[in-house]
């Protein structure tokens, strides 16, 4: 047949996840978290790399079988090629080279913070280009301006943490468990954001950063421990709306910024972050005022998955991008 046929794999980080999308749209998306994590309060590059080993095979094939699919009617096979954990990286690349060289089929590399930006494209309303993305996760704090499918530019970016690992450090500080980001969301939720106030750091240009926040309030609870012990659970709600809506603060200006600067109204926003409900309600009501169409992709395709990563590919297979089986994965890799 013609049908273009791809299987996507994703093993940047923590998720081992395997994808199928045919002339575009996309089957499933078979996302296999790892828990291993969670006690050490962050991603244990090593533990993840084992994980992948372990779990790539498995999702794979319910991929593979879930679509109906046969291996052999597979067009082109794409694996996420960087930026991530190298080990980790190192697992979907060799999967993917030695899965392309068995059924001799085209292989398909993908950035992964495109992926991030072409989860808009999985399913609809989909923004018109030129459009602004910005890029929110544990490790990506980026602006984006899209003008096509694959051509971008990184307009902003992060110059320290990224705003996941701003909650995380931060819900870490008041005593939460990892990842911190989905509990500051909650409790923030009975909180007053102008209850205690934390500094807004701006950055030149549309740039970001976000490792100030993490010492201030680690200075601020230290002072406030030592008058009252009891500090942190009789203020916790208080503490988490104040500290989310600062780092909402921090992101908006950015991204007004880059509105005026590049004269757009498409909108959208990417990456775990996005699932934050006072980012996402404070957005919504952003773009009501300014006349901006907000688009922000299901929770599913926010995370890292591989469905994004089919997607990519699924572009990148239109315009014969592939590469041979010499390519490396990159820790670092550009937009
Ligand atoms: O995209 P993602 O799953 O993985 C990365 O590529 O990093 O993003 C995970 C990040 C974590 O920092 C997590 O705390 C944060 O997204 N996160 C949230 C929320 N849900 C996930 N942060 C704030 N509020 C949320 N509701
Ligand atoms: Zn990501």
């Amino acid at each position: 047949t013609n049908d273009i046929s791809i299987l996507a794999i994703e093993s940047s980080c923590d998720e081992t996840s395997a994808s199928i999308i045919v002339n575009g749209k996309v089957l499933n998306n078979i996302v296999a978290t790892q828990s291993v994590h969670e006690k050490y309060g962050g991603v244990v590059p090593e533990l993840a790399s084992r994980a992948h080993q372990e779990n790539l095979i498995p999702v794979v094939q319910e991929a593979i079988s879930s679509s109906g699919i046969a291996k052999t009617q597979l067009s082109a096979v794409a694996f996420t090629r960087g930026p991530g954990l190298m080990g980790s990286l190192l697992v979907g690349v060799s999967f993917a080279k030695a899965f392309a060289r068995s059924l001799d089929i085209p292989l398909i590399d993908v950035n992964h913070m495109q992926a991030h930006v072409l989860a808009h494209f999985i399913e609809d309303p989909k923004p018109a280009f030129p459009f602004i993305c910005l890029t929110v996760s544990g490790g990506h704090t980026q602006l984006v301006l899209v003008k096509s499918h694959l051509e971008m530019e990184v307009v902003g970016e992060t110059q320290d943490d990224a705003v996941g690992e701003a909650f995380d450090k931060t819900a870490k500080l008041l005593g939460l468990p990892y990842p911190g980001g989905p509990l500051v969301d909650k409790y923030a939720k009975e909180g007053n954001p102008k209850a205690f106030k934390f500094p807004v750091t701006r950055m030149p240009g549309l740039n970001y950063s976000f490792s100030g926040i993490k010492t201030a309030v680690l200075y601020f609870l230290r002072d406030q421990l030592q008058e009252n012990p009891k500090f942190i659970e009789e203020n916790l709600p208080d503490l988490c709306a104040s500290i989310q809506y600062t780092l909402i603060e921090m992101l908006l200006i950015k991204l007004k910024e880059a509105v005026k600067q590049f004269a757009v109204k498409e909108i959208a926003i990417a990456g775990g972050v996005s699932a934050n409900s006072g980012l996402r309600n404070t957005l919504a009501e952003l773009a009501r005022r300014k006349g901006w169409n907000l688009y922000v992709p299901k929770f599913e395709y926010c995370t890292d998955n591989a469905a994004m990563i089919a997607m990519a590919a699924h572009y990148k297979y239109l315009k014969g991008e592939f590469v041979g089986l010499d390519v490396t994965p990159l820790a670092k890799m550009k937009l």
